[in-house]
């Protein structure tokens, strides 16, 4: 009987044939149960050697239905998962993202931007030579429009020239004064691009904020006091500035500014950190986005945002900004 029972479970392949098999045996009108009902009528001594009999049988009924019946109720769960493979009752530890560190200085300097009443502005990463050299006062023949530090790409614009990807954020200062018009205070972050010999100070991308104000007597003075405020209020101290003499084609007179800084210095040193180029907008910008340089001056600046993170945070090779290592992205 014994080896007619396993038998019989070897063929089930689904679980209502298994509760009817279970029935059959060992339900209200089973044959295990009638065994056991007709034990009544016999003698005692056929009863011992029935009952173990039985029992023997009603047991492996039992074990065969739940060996079985847990294997459905796997297969259902694993089922289930495939449909749905957000399971809440899963006790694990959860490896949660954040901003990379760069990301977050980039939202910080768009906060503090904001509320000095600035628009933000991205631009994008393909321009053409028109808008990253030609627009800002850089002749073909000037310098920076040579190979070495651009990165073209293999597709021409309307005038027959490659693409670039832009090698600073003032490529887009002519669209945004014709977009936004005057007065204008706006400041335009994102991704610029050169061809560098990679080292730990250089990497072929990183990140600028541009800054711009255009008005009627915008001064000098104006602009010290303003990148005074924004300096100070990027490092979250009051900082002073210094201002030098500096060659960009964009601006008349240009000045390479300086910031003080004390993050890994000993206290009383006068270190001072080069972190953006600025200068009072040349005439011929003002003309070329179609505002008369007679009436409307302004200023603008360039601020290297991964030197300036790189310095907050005492980060000695730039490079660990973009190579994907996950020991530095998780300290931030
Ligand atoms: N575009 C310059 C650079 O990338 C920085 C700059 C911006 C200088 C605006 C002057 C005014 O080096």
């Amino acid at each position: 009987m014994l080896q007619q029972i396993q038998q019989s479970y070897n063929q089930i392949s689904t679980r209502e044939w298994l509760e009817s098999r279970y029935q059959s045996y060992c339900g209200k009108n089973g044959s295990v149960t009638f065994g056991f009902k007709s034990l009544k009528g016999l003698s005692p001594e056929e009863k011992q050697v029935q009952w173990p009999l039985l029992k023997e049988a009603k047991d492996l009924v039992e074990k065969l239905y739940q060996q079985a019946e847990s294997e459905y109720k796997r297969a259902e769960i694993n089922a289930q998962l495939l449909n749905d493979p957000i399971d809440i009752s899963l006790d694990t530890v959860s490896d949660r993202g954040h901003w990379h560190l760069l990301a977050q200085e980039r939202r910080h300097v768009e906060e503090v931007a904001a509320r000095m009443g600035m628009h933000v502005e991205y631009g994008h990463d393909v321009v053409t030579k028109y808008q990253n050299f030609y627009s800002v006062n850089i002749p073909a023949d000037h310098p920076a429009v040579e190979m070495h530090d651009t990165i073209y790409l293999d597709r021409k614009d309307e005038f027959g020239e490659y693409l670039v990807m832009r090698t600073h954020t003032s490529a887009h200062q002519v669209d945004y004064i014709r977009r936004h018009g005057t007065p204008l205070e706006l400041i335009s972050v994102g991704r610029v691009y050169r061809y560098e010999k990679l080292d730990a100070s250089h990497d072929s991308a990183f990140w600028q904020v541009e800054g711009m104000v255009i008005d009627r007597h915008v001064t000098v003075e104006h602009f010290i006091s303003f990148m005074t405020e924004f300096l100070s209020a990027l490092f979250g101290e009051e900082k002073k500035i210094r201002l030098r003499p500096a060659y960009f084609p964009f601006v008349e007179p240009g000045f390479e500014i300086d910031v003080n800084y004390n993050i890994g210095t000993k206290e009383g040193d006068d270190n001072r950190l080069e972190l953006l180029g600025a200068g009072m907008i040349h005439p011929n910008v003002l003309q070329e986005a179609g505002l008369d340089p007679n009436e409307y001056s302004g200023f603008a600046f360039g601020i290297g945002l991964t030197r300036l993170v790189a310095v907050k945070h005492n980060i000695r090779d730039v490079r660990l900004f973009t190579n994907g290592d996950m020991r530095f992205v998780k300290s931030f």
